[in-house]
Formats: structure tokens, sequence, C-alpha cells
């Protein structure tokens, strides 16, 4: 299926950037110029107003909207469009004066002063009141202006209030969730820990550095609650938008895997799904490779966040942020790269934060499309330029998606849970990277991967991997046997199957209620230190009978139904099982006990693509650090590769000759693809 372009005003890859021309009110003939360069840079839509609240709104209730008008006006007749923000995110110093309430209280109870961004009260009805005033007035000004293709709610929410109206929000939010029963939530949170009983609704507050922090239910709870409360925030500065404009689509910009805020939850709310996108592209101790596979797990996941619809990259920088601890400039080839990375994955966008450096203040130097210099003869400038003529080749891929076989559970709660937990390898959680580790697997091998939280269906999938769902909520662990039953492939991991969805932990046995479609007991878990390792001789043919290293935790297991497949080689474990599969219905159910920090995972699901007849893009072998990735509808299918080393590479593309649509030739067979390349190939 095709899902359409973002806006149908405009049925273009969508190119721009975070644009604040009214810092430059007093600088005559900065508008001309920079409405000159839009012209030179391909550039189609620009974002305003994201922090413009003080110039729109100079003092409570006297508006000014004439330099937004005058953009707004001047987009519209040279045929550029609009993304209009919502001021939210930073607010008038008149406001705080004002109306206190609205200053953010911090976890230790302090109170914020006026100042910085993003560190509003979300339950304060004063700021409720004069953000959705505001949104009203940008809504009913500019409904109908033909520049006007989306909203862009507020900026990066995060964060969370811990003022009196907050812990009254957080105690009425427990009261719904525990039916006004003290007894339940006493019972969920384990409270006959410590003598921490509650009599009192009111003796409940929220966790804090200087008060609660041991009560894994409540700090759960109080998590869940800012996702929710964030939400009714965010929903109510939507309300006049969605009376206004409902034809036009709403987005909040989200942060990769920002754990602060479930963005699964997040995203029913939105139309479209945006994120901001700053990789450390050059890190010298990453590796190329390992950020660009990071950055391709985060773009995937916010393709998945919608169940497949194309997103947009709100922000990126066309050269340097000016926040990561060392400011390397992006190499020859890697602005053009990354960008359309990002469209390889599902973007329909490559947007910039910003689009013109600002002259003063902390962003000063931050990466900009138009630098102090003031003009286009810049690297950078010709970088997006090239972007921007890259992008009008692409219109074909708007609304393109891609419909993987294979899903790996990325689960913001079962995060949240690792990280409160205290007990096996505290120095190496590594939730996140777990998981990245595991998609690796299938990204090195050009097989596509939707992420997913453990509340997504199953049904379209042929392989589901899980590592460390250490939680296991609703009804997940009967949707994943049902999954299996009918033929699928489960993978699970050590520390699986612990705790319901309170951090209270399963009695009778881990994995829990998985411990049934995985065949295993696992009975306890060992934790190394650094510089201590075990490893697993593995007893499949496929994996050669090798030898791989285990790392920081691994389980010690008891077959039930399940085969060993591997087995620890020393420590009192030496011959136990390390790795185990089960059969269960139609399908099969893997246990990898062991964490491994070497390659053990490309090669497992290198096997189990195979195995399974998983359809990668290419039936060519990848050298490494090229990345594979495909979009297509029932029209047409556009494949992406993306050399993401410094070095020519080459690789065979097969017999049938393909659109190379960048470079506009046609090409097959043995193809080389320079240092930072990208091909794009329609089929
Ligand atoms: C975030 C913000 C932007 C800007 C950039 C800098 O993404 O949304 O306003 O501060 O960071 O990288
Ligand atoms: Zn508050």
């Amino acid at each position: 299926m095709n899902y359409g372009p973002i806006s149908r005003k405009i049925p273009k890859m969508i190119h721009g950037g975070d644009y604040n021309p009214d810092q430059w009110i007093h600088y005559e003939g900065i508008w001309d110029e920079d409405f000159r360069l839009m012209d030179l840079a391909h550039v189609n839509v620009m974002t305003i107003g994201i922090f413009s609240w003080s110039s729109l709104e100079p003092e409570e209730g006297r508006f000014d909207f004439s330099w937004m008008d005058q953009i707004m006006d001047r987009l519209a007749a040279e045929g550029k469009y609009a993304i209009l923000a919502t001021p939210s995110g930073a607010r008038p110093a008149w406001l705080s004066q004002k109306y206190p309430q609205v200053l953010r209280t911090n976890a230790d109870r302090t109170k914020n002063l006026h100042g910085e961004r993003h560190n509003h009260c979300f339950t304060a009805p004063i700021y409720r009141e004069k953000t959705q005033h505001i949104n009203t007035e940008l809504a009913n000004r500019y409904k109908d202006h033909p520049a006007l293709i989306a909203w862009h709610i507020s900026n990066e929410f995060s964060g969370e209030c811990h003022c009196d109206l907050c812990q009254d929000a957080f105690r009425n939010w427990l009261k719904k969730k525990y039916n006004n029963d003290l007894e339940q939530l006493n019972h969920a949170w384990w409270t006959s820990f410590w003598s921490h009983i509650y009599t009192d609704w009111d003796q409940i507050q929220a966790p804090s550095t200087n008060g609660e922090r041991s009560v894994h239910g409540l700090t759960l709870d109080w998590k869940r609650f800012v996702t929710d409360q964030t939400i009714d925030f965010m929903e109510n500065e939507m309300k006049p938008l969605r009376e206004l404009t409902p034809e036009l689509p709403i987005t909040t910009n989200f942060m990769g895997i920002f754990e602060g805020l479930n963005y699964w939850k997040m995203a029913r709310s939105l139309d479209v799904v945006s994120w901001d996108s700053y990789p450390m592209w050059h890190h010298a101790s990453t590796g190329h490779v390992n950020i660009a596979l990071e950055t391709a797990f985060l773009h995937d996941l916010n393709r998945s966040l919608k169940g497949g619809k194309p997103f947009m990259l709100m922000e990126s920088t066309p050269s340097v942020t000016n926040w990561q601890s060392v400011s390397k400039l992006k190499r020859p080839g890697m602005h053009l790269l990354a960008s359309l990375q990002a469209i390889a994955h599902g973007s329909d966008t490559v947007q910039y934060f910003q689009w013109r450096k600002s002259r003063g203040s902390v962003e000063k130097f931050h990466g900009a499309v138009i630098d102090h210099c003031g003009h286009e003869d810049t690297r950078v400038f010709k970088d997006v330029s090239e972007v921007g003529k890259a992008l009008e080749k692409l219109d074909d891929i708007i609304g393109t998606s891609v419909k993987p076989e294979v899903a790996i559970i990325y689960d913001w709660e079962n995060r949240w849970g690792i990280e409160d937990t205290r007990g096996f390898n505290n120095a190496a959680k590594k939730y996140p990277e777990t998981v990245i580790k595991h998609y690796s697997g299938f990204w090195k091998k050009g097989v596509a991967v939707d992420i997913i939280d453990m509340e997504q269906s199953l049904s379209q999938y042929k392989v589901l991997v899980a590592p460390m769902l250490y939680m296991l909520r609703g009804d997940i662990a009967k949707r994943i046997e049902a999954f299996v039953k009918d033929g699928g492939t489960f993978v699970a991991t050590y520390l699986s199957g612990m705790v319901n969805e309170n951090d209270l932990c399963f009695l009778g046995g881990f994995p829990g209620p998985l411990r049934n479609v995985l065949g295993v007991w696992t009975e306890e878990t060992d934790s190394l230190h650094p510089e201590e390792f075990n490893e697993v001789n593995v007893h499949i043919e496929a994996l050669n009978g090798k030898t791989y290293k285990v790392v920081d935790m691994c389980d010690m297991i008891h077959l039930e139904t399940a085969r060993s497949l591997a087995t620890y080689a020393s420590d009192f474990y030496a011959g136990q099982p390390a790795l185990t599969v089960n059969k269960f219905g139609e399908g099969q159910a893997y246990y990898i006990a062991f964490r491994n920090n070497q390659d053990f995972e490309e090669e497992f699901y290198g096997h189990l693509i195979q195995e399974l007849q998983l359809k990668p893009v290419l039936e060519a072998r990848l050298p490494e650090g090229v990345s594979i990735q495909t979009r297509y509808d029932e029209n047409n299918t556009f494949i992406f590769i993306m050399n993401f080393t410094e070095k020519t590479q080459s690789l065979d593309i097969g017999s049938v000759d393909m659109e190379n649509i960048l470079e506009n030739i046609s090409e097959h067979g043995k193809i080389s693809i320079e240092g930072y390349g990208i091909k794009i190939y329609k089929k």
C-alpha cells in the first residue's frame, strides 16, 4: 500500500528546517537573503514559530503576528510551505512573572526560576489555558493560509514536574488505576517491605532524589503518569487545532529512545511521527558502522511507531551540533548519505535544525544551512543543496514503506523496569544496547525489521525477537505462545519473564509465563566482572561448532521440553545448556542464556535467516559497513545501498537491469560504491 504524502498540498519529499526570522527583525535585507538562499538550497518547507511566544504575545493578551504574516505570505507567494509550531516549549517572562504556578518543580522539590526552555508544569491550569489561547489565535489566523501544511506541537516534550498540582494529579491517576482502593495499591507496590504501607492517599509522594526511590511499583507508576500527563497536556494544546484545522496533520518531535516518555503511547495521539536525529558521525571509538547501525534502528523505530507509516526527520544538523562533547564536522559525502539513510528507513522528509545560525546565545555555533558569513559559498550550503536536488528525484518513493517479516521488541516500560531493578549486573544492564545488538544481526544481512513494543500485534511476522524481556505486561506471554504455536519463531534471552507490570516477581520459576513456550527453567543468573568471561561451545553445524565469549550476564537453565544447542565451557556450570530451542506447535522458541560482545547475534540470525528463508532485499553478500534497505508499494520497489565506510566497496546487484535514480543510469551485475556513497535503485 501507499500512505500518500504527509500533506496533500505538497506531494514532494519535504526539505527544510527550523526557521527563526523573528530573530532578525531588525536586520534589513536578511529575510530577502533567506528567500533567495531557500531557492538555491532547494528547500520547500520551513518550520516556524517554535520558540516565538514572546514575540507573538509580547504582553498578556496582546498578539502581534505581523512578522509571521509576512513570512507566511511570502512562503506562499514563492511556492513554499510552512509547518507551524505551537510555542509552548519556551514561554515569555511575563507569564512566569505573573503566574509562578507555571514554573516547574524539580524532583528534590525545589522550584525553577524563569529561564531556559522545556521546563513548564504540565498540570498548571493557567499554563494549559495560555497555551490553548495562543494556539487558538494561531489556528484562527492561519487556518486557511495556503502555506500551512502541518502543526508541530511544542518541542521535544520531556521532563517531569513535582509541584503540588502534579502530586495531586498523580494521586488522582492512582485512585483511578487502583479503583480507589489503597489495599490494591499497597499490594501492587509491595509496600509491606520496609514498612511502607500507605494508610492515606495523601501520604503518597512522587519518587524523589531526597525521598522515596525504592518502591519500584511507585517509580513505574510515576513514569506512566508522566507520559499520560504529557499526552494530556499535548492534547489540550491540540484541541483548538483539531477543531479549526481538522484536515491538517499534527506531529511533535521525538528524541530517539529518550527514556522519560513512552513514545508508543504518545504516537497514538499524533497523525505523523517525527524525530530529531543527531548521530555522532565519525566518532573514532564508536566506529562508522556502529553509528550507522544505531541510527538505522532509531529510524526503524520511528517508522514502526505508526505501523509503517512514513515519518518525518524533523531535525538533523547540516554540519555539526554544539552540544556533543566534540563537534566534529561531517566528512564529504556524509550529509547526503545520512539524510538519505532516513529516507531509506521510511522518512519522507529531511529537515534541519537550523536554517540560519543565530547571532547570539547558546546555539550560535550550532550547525546551520546558512553560517554567520551569510552567503551560499560554503561547503555546508553546497551539501544541503545537493540533498535538496537528490530529494527532487525521489517523489515516487513518497508514501511507500516496508512490511518486515521480523519484529524486535523494544518496550519503554520494560526498560524502566530494568533500569529500576537492583541485582544481576547493575554496572552493565545495557537494555537498549542489547536490543540494537540483536537488531544488527538482521541489519547486517539486509533483512528489514520492525521495532515494536509488547502491545503490538504479532501475527504479521515470521520472527519475533525479545531481548531481555524482563517484564511481561498484559497478555504478551499468551500472544507469544499463540504466535509460536502458529508457526512463528521466537527468540528470548537471559533476564526474561521475571516480573509483572508492577515489578512483582513471577512465582514458581522464571521465565514465568514464558516457561512453557521456551521449555526451560532458569534457576540462577550469574554476573561477570568486566575483566571476566566464560565461553559457550555451540553444537549446531550451521555455526560451525564455534566458541563464543560470554560477558556480563548468563543464566543457569534447566531443560524441560527444550533441546540444548550450546553449553558453557567453564566454571561450575560447565557443560550446562547456554542456548536452547523448543519445538512448540508449528513453531520454535530459542533461549539465548548468555550475553556475547562479539558476532554471535550476526551468525545466529544469519543461520535463522537461511533456515526460515527470510527475504533479504538483494541476494548479494554485503561487505562490512554496507547497508541495504528497501521501500515499496504495489507499483514500485526502491532499493537503497549505503556505504558507511570510507573506502570504495563493490557488490553484485544481480543480472536484471535496475534504474539508478540518483545518477540516471541503468545498472546490473557488479557495481562499486564509493566511501560514504549511496545508490538508490528502482526495480
Ligand atoms: C534539539 C532542539 C532544537 C535544538 C537542537 C540542537 O533537537 O529541538 O531546538 O536545540 O536540539 O541540536
Ligand atoms: Zn507541576
